[in-house]
């Protein structure tokens, strides 16, 4: 009785509590704001954005436009993302989804051949591989609903650099050969992106005057610019004539969704992370659950990265099972991050024994290959925060430029599982849940992240395809650790994903003695040649009221902190 009475009690004052903890030391304001991008110039223009009165949402439109010219093998406003926001006015996170949908004439076995086949790179190269671009969308949406600056002014450094050109570097000439045959399979992109058909050199000048003109009219007239008129009948036109499925309807009926984020707890941290259409969050929860079972932080090296293999495991063969757009399918999102749930999974975890992939429940697979999309991150003074992962899918999307637009479109379709139990390019495999459908959204491993404990914040997310999410649990359990921005992105890296069953791990980055003992576990590894990801954080220190950004030293990024 008197245990229930104490109970009702507590009921009673826990808000004021809570209340109070928040403004005592759950500060999230400060003297300086911070961004943390891909590409020195879209750094640049979102500090310029902060120093000229724009918060975070101003300041991520400017760097989601700048990306788009800048880093063109990775994000663009033919492609799509989620923006994670924090509005710290409101106490309010939200998810803004603007994902690519597949066209309204799409059809659920549209890249398969006559015998039932997944016709090679047809779901990857050309107009045909493109979904619906979110870009322009979500940046009207970002800017009206959550910025203080029109677009005339946050989308000027994207559009003079478009005018004006930028240098290509070391990792656009890799990316430019890897893709050399698509882009010349589209002389508007070979025409821009290419110089005599070949990757260009570091150091070359890339001009993009018609993106500049379909800038500067999304500047202009927002986003009826893109979607609607002659710029709209230009994009349908040219895909159309070009082997594509796009309607102006599809086009004209895209809408920017707000979401829910998904959100769990580990031990003391608060996880607020991307809803479906994505699959990051959901998973990202789900292997913190699973973690939380164990009494992780005991175990050798070779137990945690055992452990750790086992709950990356399991989390993607759910993924494969149940995830895809929730406005077509039902996912089962609260039982999947339930611990009831991560209890079941963690169940069957042998701590002396990899289970091997096929005693979990079928679906088959082979690895991964050079990939691009690109994450940012953006806190301001007023402790608003922004999380971005942008993607046009693979390396310069579909390499298909729609003609007199500069538009680079995405191949983002390849996200949908073609046909079920087949392995996409990221050797993902989904089934009925991201079956195509029109106008459904392709299920994607993007995971912008919030990370919260009492004393600081941490604003994260990376590119990487498939790996994304694991990387995410990594850098999430270093920050939990005590662990910088700095040593959140640089922190080697390896991947396990259901299927194929087997550890990538990142050059360098285990010791032999590891490598064996994971062996005597019964895993299997491979050392990759080269690392992967491209991360951005930002660390808030709440009590100190320090900012801490960092680019990922494995690309060509950076990162700045503004007085
Ligand atoms: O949405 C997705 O999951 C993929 N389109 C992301 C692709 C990606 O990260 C490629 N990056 N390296």
């Amino acid at each position: 009785m008197k245990a229930l009475w104490r109970k009702q009690v507590f009921d009673l004052v826990r808000p004021v509590l809570l209340a109070l903890a928040l403004s005592v030391s759950f500060q999230a304001s400060s003297d300086s704001s911070a961004v943390a991008s891909a590409h020195p110039l879209a750094t640049d223009a979102g500090i310029d954005i902060l120093k000229k009165g724009g918060n975070a949402f101003d300041a991520a439109v400017a760097v989601t436009a700048t990306l788009a010219v800048v880093e063109p093998y990775s994000s663009g406003i033919g492609g799509g993302g989620f923006w994670l926001l924090h509005i710290e006015q409101d106490h309010r996170d939200v998810m803004i989804d603007g994902r690519e949908r597949a066209p309204l004439a799409a059809s659920r076995d549209m890249y398969l051949d006559d015998n039932n086949e997944v016709i090679p790179g047809a779901s990857i190269d050309g107009a045909l591989s493109a979904g619906i671009p979110g870009v322009p969308a979500a940046i009207e949406h970002i800017a009206l609903n959550y910025g203080k600056l029109p677009l005339t002014v946050t989308l000027e450094p994207a559009i003079r650099h478009a005018r004006t050109g930028f240098k290509t570097d070391k990792h656009y000439q890799r990316m430019a050969v890897f893709r050399e045959k698509a882009l010349n399979a589209s002389p508007e992109a070979a025409k821009i992106f290419l110089k005599n058909n070949k990757a260009p050199e570091p150091g070359t000048l890339i001009i993009q005057s018609d993106l500049a003109d379909t800038l500067s009219i999304l500047a202009a007239q927002g986003a009826r610019g893109f979607y609607q008129g002659e710029l709209a009948s230009k994009l349908v036109t040219s895909v159309v004539k070009n082997g594509g499925i796009w309607s102006k309807e599809d086009l004209a009926s895209y809408r920017i969704i707000e979401r829910t984020p998904v959100s769990g707890n580990y031990r003391g941290m608060k996880v607020i992370s991307a809803a479906p259409p994505s699959s990051g969050g959901v998973a990202l929860i789900q292997m913190l659950n699973m973690l939380a079972q164990f009494d992780f932080d005991s175990l050798s090296q070779s137990g945690r990265t055992h452990l750790l293999t086992e709950v990356m495991r399991r989390a993607y063969r759910d993924r494969a099972e149940y995830l895809g757009d929730t406005d077509f399918v039902d996912v089962p999102v609260d039982r999947l991050i339930s611990e009831k749930h991560a209890k079941t999974l963690a169940d069957s975890v042998r701590l002396d024994r990899a289970t091997p992939s096929d005693q979990l429940r079928k679906v088959a697979v082979d690895a991964n290959k050079a990939t691009d999309t690109t994450h940012f991150s953006v806190v301001d003074k007023e402790g608003n925060r922004v999380a971005a992962t942008l993607s046009i899918n693979y390396p310069f999307g579909s390499g298909f430029v729609a003609e007199a637009t500069g538009v680079l479109l995405n191949d983002e379709m390849d996200d949908f599982s073609s046909k079920p139990g087949v392995p996409n390019v990221y050797g993902l495999v989904g089934n009925e849940a991201n079956a195509i459908e029109p106008g459904k959204r392709m299920l994607s491993s993007m995971t912008p992240t919030f990370l919260e404990t009492e004393e600081r914040i941490a604003v994260l997310g990376t590119p990487g395809g498939s790996r994304i999410i694991t990387m995410v649990l990594l850098a999430a359990l270093e920050f939990h650790r005590g662990g910088s921005a700095d040593s959140m992105v640089n922190l080697g890296r390896f991947h396990h994903q259901y299927l194929p069953d087997r550890i990538f791990i990142e050059p360098d980055v285990f010791s032999e003695s590891l490598v064996t003992a994971l062996f005597e576990l019964g895993h299997e590894t491979s050392v990759l040649d080269s690392t992967f990801g491209n991360m951005h954080a930002i660390v808030f220190d709440r009590k100190r009221m320090k900012l801490d950004a960092a680019a990922d030293s494995r690309g060509g990024g950076t990162a700045a902190v503004l007085h």
